[in-house]
């Protein structure tokens, strides 16, 4: 079972940060599905969390429920996120987490994200600096040691660097093991590829292989599925399997994929077999929706959940489709563009309980945005 430090997780899945997606009313309806072992924030900007600017307090909310947290900070200097760590631990961090995978513009050009994956001694650095500020805080009450330190880091920046053997994440990995941190995730992919083509699993496992052992290293990329887990543990020998965007349209796949791990012997199970879960029916999709839009409402605005909502109704509403006796999937145009275009809540809430009543459905599909992260 996957242990960061002396935490111990229940399952050895991870809820992805995905910024501007994985908010505590997202990690709250994820973690209500089971399965979830660890969830992170979006990535927080410390200077943000040290002034108190409300767009980076909303970001690193957190309660009871949302445990085992991660909170993931971004930068270069070593000393503000050192004290952007000490912000985290005092706000209910399980985990603090180092941004070093990131390929956006906005973050690389502060030498933050994965242009730290082209200077490999600040990153050291940082998380030396971080290490430290975290063991000067002492034992945390959950488990009796300091907060533990994670990276996220990808394979390199250079494609050409991976596949010409040259990738820097192995020893990185071993770098970072050796300044402070207690795990590494990888997202399989350089920084060039940003987000194009497939995980490269080869590159995962040559992490896996070089740290041998002395820290676990979790997977990421394109986990969509229970077999897609499967593959990223048999194939890279990794330990945890983080998830992001499969979660954004099923945030069910925890609970899914912790049933079939165990199922094919990956991970422990409690007596005899159980059921496969089976996939949540149309009443259970959109209780899953309107539980979310509350959630919104409550830790955040009105504002904020319609503006959520709307834009994430296509994600959800693929879950929603049902097939025809043709077999063609039934469209539901008329309730996406009912809750896409809606301006406040009693409108949300008004096309909810019109397709539960069997409106808001027919039409031709369009091409669904929801394709586009
Ligand atoms: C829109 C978007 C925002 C993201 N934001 C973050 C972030 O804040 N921090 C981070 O470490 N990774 C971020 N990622 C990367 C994801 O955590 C993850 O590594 C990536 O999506 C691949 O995993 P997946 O295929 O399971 O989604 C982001 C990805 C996307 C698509």
């Amino acid at each position: 079972m996957l242990r960061i430090g002396d935490l111990q997780l229940r399952t050895n899945l991870l809820l992805a940060p995905i910024a501007g997606y994985c908010d505590l009313a997202f990690r709250t309806i994820c973690r209500e599905w089971g399965g979830v072992g660890l969830a992170c924030t979006d990535l927080l900007s410390p200077q943000g969390l040290l002034r108190g600017t409300a767009t980076s307090l909303d970001l690193a909310r957190t309660n009871d429920f949302d445990k085992p947290v991660g909170m993931q900070l971004y930068g270069s200097d070593p000393d503000i996120m050192a004290q952007g760590a000490h912000w985290a631990v005092e706000h209910g961090a399980s985990v603090v987490d180092i941004n070093m995978g990131c390929p956006v513009d906005k973050v690389t050009k502060k030498d933050g994200g994965s242009k730290l994956l082209t200077d490999l001694p600040r990153a050291a650095k940082i998380v030396e600096r971080v290490s430290r500020e975290l063991e000067r805080l002492g034992p945390s009450p959950t488990t009796g040691s300091p907060v533990p330190l994670t990276a996220k880091i990808r394979l390199c920046w250079h494609t050409a660097d991976f596949l010409e053997g040259r990738a820097c994440s192995p020893g990185l990995a071993c770098m970072l093991a050796d300044a402070g941190v207690k795990a590494v995730t990888v997202h399989g992919r350089t920084t060039e590829d940003k987000f194009a083509g497939t995980v490269r699993l080869e590159g995962i496992a040559r992490v896996v292989e070089s740290v041998a052992g002395r820290i676990p290293v979790i997977g990421n990329g394109d986990v969509r599925s229970p077999h897609d887990a499967e593959r990223m543990l048999r194939l890279t020998g990794c330990s945890g399997v983080m998830i992001g965007r499969g979660a954004l349209a099923t945030p069910w796949i925890f609970r899914d994929v912790w049933w079939h791990l165990g199922h094919v012997g990956l991970a422990p199970t409690d007596g005899p077999p159980t059921p496969r879960p089976a996939p949540p029916d149309e009443a259970h999709v959109l209780a899953c929706l309107r539980r979310f839009f509350d959630l919104m409402r409550e830790y955040r605005d009105d504002r904020y959940a319609v503006f959520q909502i709307n834009r994430r109704v296509s994600w959800f509403a693929r879950s929603l489709q049902r097939e025809l006796p043709n077999g063609k999937l039934e469209s539901i145009k008329p309730f996406k563009e009912a809750v896409r275009t809606a301006g406040t809540p009693s409108q949300v809430y008004d096309a909810l309980d019109r397709f539960a009543a069997g409106e808001l459905r027919g039409g031709v599909d369009s091409p669904d945005p929801a394709g586009a992260l």
